[in-house]
């Protein structure tokens, strides 16, 4: 997996917008996986200001979130379309007949699954995917101990996420117990990954995703096994990282790193 790290989580936002907007400018029709969280806020406000001051069209793109509360209608102010709207849909050029997250209230939720892994094989496949990551190294809603090879599906939150997700929510019993989520075996077919952590309380995720061992305890790291993944990380998520003097002067010789 290629580290590259930078000095806060500004910089970071800063230079994955900049990946996703040359993805955009080299394929205008560019398919993005999608995620939500805190770490992506200061990202997607950064797509919204490209997109308002220097013309970043989106206009051609295609989206599919990582996943979705079971329960919550899309109006709902703590689904995920609705943090997607507040943060990026309303905000750009996007058809919004090609931004996709799956229906936390479909009535047959294995063919609704299936159905939205068959929407992205009917877009060819991701070329991108952005992915957040839990303090437990889940990823999307990937928990520990999910399958390395899952599909779409629908999963069942650790407490630990259901207490880290809980603000916007009346208290934690409100956050859904119950999610949709695409499985590692999706994130895996994607073209591209780019995984971004930021703050102290990612640390130790992010050193077991890099450099420990392949495990379904740790589902982020899977993603040693993907040709073409990035961890884009601050100072403060790399502090627990063996190499990462050797990940810094590696990326010093690139200074043009590209996607
Ligand atoms: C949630 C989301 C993930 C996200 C993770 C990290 O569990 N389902 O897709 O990556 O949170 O979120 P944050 O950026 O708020 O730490």
């Amino acid at each position: 997996m290629e580290v590259v790290i930078r000095d806060n989580a500004a910089e970071v936002a800063l230079l994955a917008a900049s990946w996703v907007a040359r993805l955009l400018g080299e394929k205008p029709t560019a398919v993005l996986g999608l995620p939500t969280g805190q770490t992506m806020v200061a990202l997607y406000a950064e797509l919204v200001r490209l997109h308002r001051e220097e013309g970043l069209d989106f206009s051609g793109c295609t989206t599919f979130n990582l996943d979705e509360y079971v329960g919550l209608p899309a109006e709902h102010p703590c689904s995920y379309r609705c943090y997607m709207r507040e943060h990026l849909f309303d905000h750009v050029n996007l058809d919004p007949d090609r931004t996709h997250l799956p229906d936390g209230m479909a009535r047959d939720i294995p063919r609704h699954c299936q159905e939205y892994e068959e929407r992205i094989q009917a877009a060819d496949g991701l070329d991108l995917v952005l992915l957040g990551l839990g303090r437990d190294g889940h990823i999307a809603f990937n928990e520990p101990s999910s399958s390395l090879s899952s599909r779409t599906r629908i999963k069942v939150l650790t407490p630990l996420t259901r207490a880290a997700n809980r603000a916007g929510f009346p208290s934690e019993e409100n956050v859904p117990l119950y999610v949709l989520t695409m499985g590692v075996g999706t994130i895996m077919d994607a073209r591209r990954c780019v995984l971004i952590a930021t703050g102290a309380g990612k640390a130790r995720a992010v050193a077991a995703m890099v450099e420990g061992p392949v495990t379904a305890m740790l589902p982020a790291s899977a993603l040693q096994y993907h040709p073409r993944c990035t961890a884009l990380v601050d100072d403060a998520a790399a502090a627990h990282l063996s190499m990462r003097e050797y990940y810094r002067a590696v990326y010093a010789l690139k200074p043009d790193w590209q996607l």
